[in-house]
C-alpha cells in the first residue's frame, strides 16, 4: 500500500495538513499523519476546523497532484470507507460529506512543492457543536446512534484513500466518476454557485472528467464551473 508507508500519530497538534509541512522534505509518499485533537484545525477558504477529541483528524502526503480530482478521489474514499457500517454518506460538490443533510465530515487539499496533502477530517464521535456550526455540521455518532472505533475506521479509511487514488494515478477516471455519480447529491439538484466575481443559478447535469460541475442555467446555457461554494436550492 502507498498510503500508509510512513505514520505518525500525534495526540494535539496546530492542523495535521501543517504538520505534513513542516516534515515534507523527508517525507515519502503515503505519509500519514493522525491526531486525536487539531489547535488550529482548518477549513477551505481559510476557515477554521472545529477539531476536538472525538474526530478523526488526518493528512496524507501524495505526489500525484491534481487538485481538481484529488478532492473527489478523497471524498469518494470516505464514503466508501463508511460502507461496511450500512452508513452512507452523501457528496457535496465539491468536497463536504452530508449525512441527513448535515456536514458530517471535509476534504482539504493543498499542493505543496507539486506534492498534494490531502486532509480528511470526518466528526466520528464527536457529541456537540459550538452554536454557530450546530445547525449545519453533526456528527456520524449523533446522526446514526453508531459508536465506530477510531482506529479501526482510520484502517478503513487508508485502504479507501489507497484504493481510489489507484484510480487516479492510473488514470482510471470514469470508475473514479461513477463511483463519485453514486455517492453524490448532485445530479438533478437545483444550485447556487458563488464564484469570485459572479454568481451561478442553475441545474447540476453532472461531473466532467476534471472534477469540474456541470450546470444549465435557466436559459439553457450550459457551464463548467471547476470550483466554488455550493448551495443547494431544492
Ligand atoms: C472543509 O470542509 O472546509 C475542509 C475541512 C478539512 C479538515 C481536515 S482535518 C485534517 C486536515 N487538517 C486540517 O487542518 N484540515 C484538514
Amino acid at each position: 500500500m502507498i498510503v500508509g508507508s510512513k505514520f505518525y500519530r500525534l495526540t494535539e497538534v496546530d492542523s495535521t495538513n501543517e504538520y505534513v509541512k513542516h516534515i515534507l522534505s523527508d517525507a515519502p509518499e503515503g505519509t500519514v499523519v493522525l491526531a486525536d485533537v487539531q489547535t488550529a484545525g482548518k477549513g477551505r477558504k481559510g476557515r477554521n476546523w472545529y477539531s476536538p477529541e472525538g474526530g478523526l483528524w488526518m493528512s496524507v502526503l501524495l505526489n500525484h497532484c491534481d487538485n481538481s480530482l484529488m478532492p473527489l478521489t478523497a471524498a469518494v474514499a470516505v464514503c466508501e470507507a463508511f460502507q461496511p457500517y450500512d452508513i452512507r454518506l452523501g457528496i457535496k460538490w465539491p468536497n463536504d460529506l452530508l449525512l441527513n443533510r448535515k456536514k458530517v465530515a471535509g476534504i482539504l487539499t493543498e499542493i505543496v512543492d507539486e506534492r498534494a496533502i490531502l486532509g480528511i477530517g470526518i466528526n466520528l464521535n464527536v457529541q456537540q457543536f459550538p452554536d454557530d456550526l450546530a445547525e449545519k455540521a453533526s456528527s456520524i455518532l449523533v446522526e446514526t446512534k453508531k459508536h465506530l472505533n477510531t482506529q479501526t475506521l482510520f484502517q478503513d479509511l487508508c485502504q479507501s484513500v489507497d484504493k481510489n487514488y489507484r484510480f487516479l494515478k492510473d488514470e482510471r477516471i470514469d470508475e473514479l466518476l461513477t463511483r463519485w455519480r453514486d455517492y453524490s447529491i448532485m445530479i438533478g439538484r437545483d444550485v447556487r454557485i458563488e464564484l469570485p466575481e459572479r454568481i451561478v443559478v442553475g441545474k447540476v447535469l453532472d461531473i466532467d472528467r476534471h472534477g469540474a460541475l456541470i450546470v444549465m442555467r435557466a436559459d439553457y446555457s450550459v457551464e463548467h464551473i471547476i470550483a466554488g461554494d455550493c448551495r443547494l436550492l431544492n
